[in-house]
């Protein structure tokens, strides 16, 4: 089975083709992506009418360039999949329209996927893929997520965040450090040459017994020490970057090692952009080991938006039995979706 996936929920364009056959854990053949980074970056944020036109603009080249790749024509296309949501409903619309018009030409079905659920799965495509079940950690632009997961589909809400996400704590940080859009990875860098015990920011609901996050305070936070240091604020931003992303990544862990306490389960994945971040990587990895604790991650250029993974969530689900594609090409698409109400 041959699945050609579209990813377009915000600011990356993707394509990809998965290929399975039997109950052999579906395989990517070809994924290609382009970023709308440095669009949006004059803008200080993702513009979303922008980011559909440019959807619109990229989405047939890449598919073009996919099946290039994989060496596969458009007719041995055997399921066609789509982001369905959450994100941006004009960018969502560009996905599925061209999904369902294609699979409509082709005669072929369409199954749309949940963005998150795509992440989920994507340590899946990794060189060491995790076994069902485990918890997981979603960290996105967008979500902060620890769930149970006993099965494709089967996906159960342990906590999460009350206000902003992980990965809005580290964009919204480095906008107050001057460091543009999107600011995650620019912090990260910086913070590599800072000392995070410089300042002491909080970390909110480190000891709240449940398994919620709270990112809103820290970046409350971030901002009153970046206007007390005023002038000093560029020779310091490095120590300031360092000590933001060190109380992140301490509520993160400290999380995630209650998740699977309670859960009883030895599995964790990290999914999501957030997962890319080097600090987060290592302090897992060294407490995880410390318990037995297994760790699987996507590949590093999988962790963020991407379709390979919307591609793999909808192999995934079908080989599963969880859903069929079907020849219905009157799509919607769900701007706003709770994963643990996913169909
Ligand atoms: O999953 P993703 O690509 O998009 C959403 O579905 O939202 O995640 C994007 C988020 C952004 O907040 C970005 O700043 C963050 O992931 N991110 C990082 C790193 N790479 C991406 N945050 C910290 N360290 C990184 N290396
Ligand atoms: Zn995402």
């Amino acid at each position: 089975m041959l699945v050609l996936g579209f990813e377009s929920s915000c600011d990356e364009t993707g394509v990809a083709l998965v290929e399975w056959a039997g109950g052999a854990l579906p395989r990517l053949l070809a994924h290609a992506l382009h970023s709308q980074v440095r669009m949006h970056a004059d803008y200080g944020g993702v513009v979303p009418e922008l980011a559909s036109r440019d959807h619109i603009r990229r989405v047939l080249p890449l598919t073009e360039a996919v099946l290039a790749q994989a060496g596969r024509t458009l007719g041995a296309v055997d399921v066609v999949a789509y982001t369905r949501g959450p994100g941006l409903a004009g960018a969502l619309l560009v996905g599925a329209g061209v999904a369902c018009a294609l699979a409509a030409a082709l005669e072929r079905p369409v199954l749309g996927v949940h963005h998150l659920e795509g992440h989920l799965l994507s340590p899946f495509m990794g060189a060491d893929p995790p076994a069902f079940p485990f918890v997981v950690l979603l960290v996105s632009g967008g979500h902060t997520q620890l769930m149970r997961v006993d099965g494709v589909g089967r996906y159960a809400m342990l906590g999460e965040t009350i206000d902003d996400a992980a990965g809005e704590a580290f964009d919204k940080s480095a906008k107050l450090l001057g460091l543009g859009y999107p600011g995650g990875p620019a912090l990260a860098r910086l913070a590599e040459q800072g000392d995070a015990k410089a300042f002491t920011l909080p970390r909110p609901l480190l000891h709240s017994g449940d398994l919620d996050f709270s990112f809103a305070g820290l970046k409350t936070a971030v901002l009153t020490q970046a206007k007390k240091l005023g002038e000093q604020l560029p020779a310091r931003a490095a120590d300031l970057a360092a000590a933001t992303q060190a109380a992140i990544v301490e509520v993160l862990v400290r999380k995630s090692l209650a998740a699977l306490e309670q859960s009883g389960l030895r599995r964790l994945v990290v999914a999501g952009g957030v997962g890319a971040n080097r600090a987060l990587r290592a302090q897992l990895d060294a407490a995880c080991a410390r318990r037995g604790v297994r760790v699987h991650y996507p590949e590093l250029e999988l962790c963020t938006d991407n379709g390979a993974m919307i591609a793999m969530a909808a192999a995934m689900r079908i080989q599963a039995g969880v859903q069929q594609a079907e020849r219905r090409y009157a799509f919607d698409v769900r701007p706003r979706w709770p994963l643990d109400a996913s169909p």
